[in-house]
């Protein structure tokens, strides 16, 4: 079965039709820019452009989104406008784009993908999915099953949480070598590792890539090792999640 997967994240909004059997995108890629504000309004002029990209009509549609989403209401809005806090997500974005659409936390939606097509299939014990990206997004998972929203990202850390320190954003904004940088994240894993006791820290987010560049400052007492699926695990997950 064919889903279209959508990943709006805090800068892009990326998309593909996926083959939810085998986790597959089965087309090319497509990307746009997160509006800035990024309200209800601009999030769904963006949607229309992708749905109409794939010629994507009154079918299922499957998006991750950077919020909690609980019963089809996206609760929290940290790197998206304020007005999604309490916002009818479900409903108003299948009204909008006449589709059935299904959202979940974009964390979650690339766990998801990960556990079943990635590095966390047949893991068993508790596996922490850590997406870097424009905030830290987090899923977990207990002998493969899903503990929605769980928001580790927002720790508290220092002045703030622990998304501004060791985000990817949060890289790029102080301009931080990856030593400095991976220094934050070492003390976020370790404090992850404190509270949980994971078996294995997946690491997901474009910035995962870069693991040869920063993993050797990195010293937590537990397996941690990058995500397989890159960037196309919040695409596919979200599809997976629709059904
Ligand atoms: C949001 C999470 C989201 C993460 C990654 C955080 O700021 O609160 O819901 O999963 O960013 O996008």
């Amino acid at each position: 079965m064919e889903v279209l997967g959508i990943d709006v994240g805090g800068t892009g909004i990326k998309s593909n039709i996926v083959d939810i059997e085998t986790g597959t995108s089965t087309h090319e890629k497509f990307k746009i820019k997160t509006p800035t504000p990024a309200t209800p309004d601009a999030v769904i002029e963006c949607l229309k452009t992708t749905v109409e990209n794939f010629n994507w009509q009154g079918k299922k549609i499957g998006i991750g989104f950077p919020a909690v989403i609980k019963n089809g209401i996206s609760l929290t809005a940290s790197n998206i406008d304020a007005q999604f806090i309490n916002y009818d997500i479900n409903a108003k974005f299948s009204e909008a784009l006449n589709c059935d659409v299904t959202v979940i936390n974009d964390a979650d939606a690339a766990g998801i993908a990960e556990m079943t097509y990635g590095k966390g299939k047949g893991v068993n014990g508790l596996v922490i999915f850590i997406t870097l990206g424009t905030g830290i997004g987090s899923a977990l998972f207990y002998n493969g099953q899903l503990l929605g929203n769980t928001e580790l990202g927002h720790l508290k850390y220092k002045k703030s949480v622990f998304e501004k320190y060791a985000s990817n954003s949060a890289r790029e904004f102080h301009h931080l070598s990856w030593k400095k940088w991976a220094k934050e994240l070492d003390v976020y894993l370790n404090h992850l590792n404190l509270l949980l006791s994971p078996d294995l820290i997946l690491i997901g987010g474009g910035v995962s890539k870069n693991f040869d560049l920063f993993g050797q400052f990195l010293n937590v007492p537990v397996k941690v090792d990058t995500a397989s699926l890159l960037n196309d695990a919040g695409i596919v997950g979200a599809a997976m999640a629709s059904v």
